[in-house]
């Protein structure tokens, strides 16, 4: 495993994008800070200062895409509660793959594949995880309601924390690939915030309503409505 730590970029997910035919397999991006930090559905992902992770991983898994590659950031969801609960911690996942600490969201995944002139190059997994912030700059953001290590009483240095979380990542990632989203299956869902309640979920610009019935073996995410219709949700954002 090989770690490329740089002092600013504009978001590392967009530095491994570009540079992801020189970069080998398993390597990591990281950077002190962001100025452009992406997030899913098009939104941005605030840098909070230095101190915070900012992190990207290349993934070089196979020559060709495989469907179970997007369950790559429910894997990534459930290291990281392992890692925030060896620091006492007890972290929720809201599906797909939103991890809360006491309902706030403290870290976010943002997985791209990269394909150039047909050719799958792999895939480039972001997390970002607030390690260091205050109440009034977290309260700041908008649309969610946001937490970091240190609100909720854990210090940690941004060093330790990639430590941690990357030797965590690959003690199992070989296994995770051969078995898919059925190998974290029990493990995700134990942590879970979301299931047996009803539910209103924004996919793209059209919000589903229902009953939270199951996460199904693929890692989707499976609703009943009123008049008993199944609808299976491969992306969203729980409102
Ligand atoms: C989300 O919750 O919307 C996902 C946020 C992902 C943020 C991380 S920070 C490191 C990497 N680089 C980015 O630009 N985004 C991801």
């Amino acid at each position: 495993m090989k770690v490329i730590k740089l002092a600013e970029v504009d978001s590392t997910n967009n530095y491994a994008k570009s540079h992801i035919e020189n970069l080998e397999d398993k390597t990591l991006v990281c950077a002190d800070s962001q100025s452009s930090g992406r997030g899913r559905l098009n939104r941005s992902w605030v840098d909070l200062g230095v101190g915070n992770l900012f992190l990207s991983f290349v993934l070089k898994p196979s020559k060709s895409f495989q469907p179970f590659f997007p369950n790559l950031t429910q894997y990534l969801s459930v290291v990281l509660c392992k890692v925030l609960e060896f620091y006492g911690l007890k972290p929720q996942i809201k599906w797909p793959n939103d991890v809360l600490i006491n309902g706030k969201k403290v870290a976010g995944i943002l997985s791209e594949s990269v394909i150039s002139g047909g050719k799958f190059d792999g895939i480039v997994l972001g997390i970002g995880v607030n390690l260091k912030s205050t109440v009034d700059d977290v309260s700041s953001i908008e649309g969610r309601i946001v937490t970091a290590l240190n609100i909720e009483g854990v210090e940690v240095s941004r060093d330790e924390f990639l430590d941690k979380l990357s030797v965590e990542f690959f003690k199992d990632y070989d296994k995770f690939l051969n078995s898919g989203f059925s190998f974290i299956s029990d493990d995700y869902i134990k942590r879970n915030c979301f299931l047996n309640k009803e539910l209103e979920v924004l996919v793209l610009n059209d919000k589903k309503c229902g009953f939270a019935k199951e996460v199904n073996k693929n890692g989707e995410l499976v609703l009943i409505s009123n008049d008993n219709c199944e609808t299976v949700l491969t992306i969203g954002d729980i409102l």
